[in-house]
């Protein structure tokens, strides 16, 4: 028997539940999709009148909050009754790593899943179909599963049943809408078929039945930690190739271009560049590296490390080669940061790579000018200030200042650094640029952003990650 879908919950109003119900709100006019936080603050933003204050960034996502919220998608921090009227709970909440205890620095710490598992099993009527968004470890369904089974048990909670299902999502950030209205496939886990055909008979709404894919629970849960390790290893193993084409006078865009007209390699993930950030390739590498040594596995676990290992070598040697280029010395001088979020077309800085560089020339004394067209300053200081065993906050915030835009960060500046790939450094008036900053003016290129003949031509020194013939 198919359980009919009125009312759908999402617990979570983040990166990943937010945009995911929005879509899915959209596709199925006739369910009602309620998503809760326990951040007050943030579900406020998410029901602000200015569609500009939204908690995230994305592009094609305020006009969809625009079409549907209040109709039949609702942001709302009354997480009790939200979970007590759902007929399908998706679960989307964050899964961070430990950063102490058993498994710190690899396993993913599971306090907001099982937290949410309790809720779940404590407001939830009747049957209910809990969905795992978030991305878990293998296994992590026993952990809902056994949390809701022991309520069901306890006389109280009698007439309550439940359903667990893996529904992984594949959406980067950035492309979000795109990637949630045409996905490339749906992946639905569990054991029980009915609750399988309802959760696909809702995607069914807008993606074709050939691109859904029902597995076990196990299976599902383990393919999302794999697809994010395959693909952070590609950017590993072609930034590993970046060092080697500046020493040989080879081009990596060429080498790229060239390896991925392969079919079988294929061309996409191919960009070489600082490394790559994001809430999820380090975390779910480092959690697949945990589950390895779990199983005794460790050559594998050793193989996936070296993914890590080879991304914050590339941060490392991006921000030695500015140092050396700049005469090993920094004090004194100005660098404009173009770019401060993980990639572009997201306000999200998580483990973005220019965490890493930027701390690392504050180190060696210089000033930085930070221009990203979605970053807060808030945000900025933030991440710049969890360094505090080299400067307290207060010290580490005299040396950095955010502009308003990338002439402003360029002024009076030795070197502009280009971290993100947004499309606007692209169009960047690269004779006012040099005619405002000092003398010698550097750029060091990161992203394959900057045309280097042009920048030459203009008088600039230019370094470009990878090219054999700007190094
Ligand atoms: C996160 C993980 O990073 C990703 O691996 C996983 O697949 C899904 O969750 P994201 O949506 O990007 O992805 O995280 P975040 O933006 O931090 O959103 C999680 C939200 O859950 C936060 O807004 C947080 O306040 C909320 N939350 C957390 C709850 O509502 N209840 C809790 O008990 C814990
Ligand atoms: C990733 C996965 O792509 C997505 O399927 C999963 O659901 C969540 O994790 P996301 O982290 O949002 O998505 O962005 P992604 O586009 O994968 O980029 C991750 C990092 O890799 C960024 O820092 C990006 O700049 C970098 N990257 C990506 C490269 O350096 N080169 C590339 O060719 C592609």
């Amino acid at each position: 028997m198919y359980k009919e879908i009125k009312k759908i919950c999402c617990i979570g109003a983040g990166y990943v539940g937010g945009p995911t119900m929005a879509v899915m709100a959209a596709n199925n006019p006739d369910i009602k999709f309620t998503v809760v936080d326990i951040n007050k603050q943030k579900i406020n933003l998410w029901n602000s009148k200015d569609l500009d204050e939204l908690p995230i960034y994305e592009p094609g996502l305020s006009e969809l909050i625009k079409k549907n919220r209040g109709k039949n998608l609702f942001f709302s921090s009354d997480i009790e009754s939200s979970i007590e009227n759902a007929d399908m709970i998706f679960i989307s909440v964050n899964t961070p790593t430990k950063t102490k205890g058993f498994g710190a620095g690899f396993a993913s710490d599971l306090k907001y899943v099982e937290s949410s598992a309790k809720e779940v099993a404590k407001y939830s009527k009747g049957h209910t179909i809990v969905v795992e968004k978030s991305t878990l470890p293998v296994k992590t369904a026993l952990t809902i599963k056994s949390i809701l089974t022991a309520y069901q048990e306890k006389g109280e909670h009698k007439g309550k049943s439940f359903d667990i299902l893996s529904n992984p999502e594949f959406l980067a950030e950035g492309t979000a809408i795109i990637n949630l209205q045409n996905p490339d496939r749906v992946l639905i886990g569990g054991d029980n078929k009915n609750s399988i055909e309802t959760l696909k008979g809702i995607y069914m709404n807008w993606v074709d039945e050939c691109k859904i894919l029902t597995t076990d629970l196990w299976s599902s849960e383990l393919s999302k930690l794999i697809s994010n390790a395959f693909l952070a290893q590609r950017i590993s193993s072609i930034n590993s190739i970046s060092a080697l084409c500046e020493a040989t006078e080879a081009n990596i865009s060429n080498v790229s271009k060239a390896v991925g007209m392969d079919k079988r390699i294929g061309s996409e993930f191919l960009n070489a560049g600082p490394g790559f950030g994001g809430s999820c390739f380090k975390k779910d590498i480092s959690n697949l590296i945990y589950i390895c040594k779990h199983y005794g596995l460790e050559d594998v676990a050793r193989y996936w490390e070296n993914v890590i290992l080879l991304n914050k070598w590339q941060q490392r040697r991006i921000s030695k080669i500015i140092v050396d280029k700049l005469f090993g010395n920094l004090s004194d001088k100005r660098i404009a940061i173009f770019g401060f979020a993980f990639k572009s077309d997201t306000n999200d800085t998580r483990e973005s790579p220019a965490i890493n560089i930027c701390r690392d020339l504050l180190d060696e004394g210089c000033f930085l000018s930070i221009y990203d067209p979605k970053v807060s300053s808030s945000q900025i200081k933030r991440e710049l200030s969890l360094h505090e065993n080299v400067r307290n906050s207060d010290q580490n915030n005299l040396l950095w200042e955010k502009n308003s835009n990338l002439y402003e960060a360029a002024k009076n500046s030795d070197a502009l650094v280009v971290l993100t790939d947004w499309v606007e450094f692209k169009s960047a008036d690269l004779k006012k640029i040099f005619n405002i900053m000092n003398y010698p003016s550097w750029i060091f290129d990161t992203r394959d952003i900057i045309n280097p003949e042009e920048a030459s031509s203009i008088g600039f020194n230019i370094w470009k990650l990878g090219n054999g013939f700007y190094s």
